[in-house]
């Protein structure tokens, strides 16, 4: 991380929640359902699909893991009654309980599969920091077996790990989103370096596509973009078997790109409430961006 970098992401906790909510807008549908809707159909005009996600990690009590469940099957049948069917769902386990019992995680997200799979929708789980990494793994592998079309994982090519995390869930049939991994994580077990990152993500996309698993490439690194098509060329794939995935608000003229070249893509729209520490994460990774809020602040804006 250079020295600006490190200077942004010390200071924005301190910036004033109405800036921080002004810059970060592009990130975030708003705070209702219906402006997610309004998003995923004015993507589907440009050509592209939409995976939703319900804003709010890190809850405290069952209680909230219950009314998050809850909220995404509620999710999943608007989407059906909407009749945006190529539209599907990420979800954070850390909502549905997590790190509070994984148990009652494992019950929140087979509910939720339930539904899904009986709308004919698909569920992909995000994947957060490394304290989560082996139990959101071991939620995958049983759910899985029970809904193989239905829920997918992600994998984080920052992580040390990911390469033979990858040789292991690819003994079954397997649903990735393969991307670098948002969270800092220590150098014991992910790099740091971002060349290492990158080599790594083709490394793991390489692994996910030679064993015959689909792959949603989660990336606006146009060089990763560049590797993903050689690969997709090298393997000979249809459009069917691979994805690109972005995110709202994030070098729309990539994705442009990619949509005029014939490429099928999906963007994640997140939405809801709870914007705050979504939209911290994304300030952090521009610091452009996140430098005008810290200007704004310092003007009173
Ligand atoms: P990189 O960070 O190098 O960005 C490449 C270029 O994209 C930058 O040079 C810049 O131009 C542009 N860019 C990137 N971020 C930007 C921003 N916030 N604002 C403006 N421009 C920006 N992570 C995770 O840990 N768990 C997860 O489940 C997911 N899920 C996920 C879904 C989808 C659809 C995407 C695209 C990404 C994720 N991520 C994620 C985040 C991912 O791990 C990663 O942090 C970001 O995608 C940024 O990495 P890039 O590969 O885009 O490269």
């Amino acid at each position: 991380m250079s020295l600006l970098d490190r200077a942004v992401s010390l200071l924005l906790p301190a910036v004033p929640k109405p800036i921080v909510r002004h810059f970060s807008s592009r990130y975030i549908a708003g705070p209702a359902v219906e402006d997610a809707f309004r998003v995923v159909r004015e993507l589907r005009r440009d050509g592209a699909m939409a995976t939703l996600d319900i804003l709010g990690e890190f809850i405290g009590s069952p209680q909230e893991a219950e009314m998050n469940t809850a909220a995404y099957e509620e999710l999943a049948r608007r989407i059906a009654a909407e009749g945006l069917s190529e539209t599907n769902i990420s979800v954070k386990l850390t909502a549905l309980g997590l790190l509070l019992e994984p148990e009652l995680c494992l019950e929140n997200l087979r509910r939720l599969l339930s539904t899904a799979q009986g709308l004919g929708n698909f569920v992909r789980i995000d994947m957060e920091d490394s304290r989560c990494t082996d139990a959101t793994l071991a939620v995958y592998r049983t759910l899985r077996r029970e809904f193989p079309r239905s829920v997918g994982i992600v994998l984080q090519s920052r992580l040390r790990r990911t390469l033979r995390d990858t040789e292991d869930l690819c003994v079954e049939p397997a649903n990735f989103r393969l991307c670098k991994g948002i969270y800092l994580e220590p150098r014991a077990i992910a790099y740091t370096d971002p060349e290492l990152i990158r080599r790594s993500f083709v490394l793991a996309l390489e692994e996910m596509l030679r064993k015959g698993a689909y792959v949603g490439i989660a990336t606006h690194d146009e060089v990763l973009v560049w590797e993903s098509l050689r690969l997709v060329r090298e393997f000979g794939l249809s459009r069917e078997r691979y994805e690109f995935q972005m995110l709202l608000g994030v070098d729309e003229e990539l994705r442009r790109i990619l949509l005029g070249a014939g490429q099928r893509l999906r963007v994640y729209v997140p939405y809801g409430e709870h914007w705050y520490p979504y939209s911290v994460r994304r300030l952090r990774e521009n610091p452009q961006i996140a430098g005008y809020a810290l200007r704004a602040m310092f003007r009173g804006a």
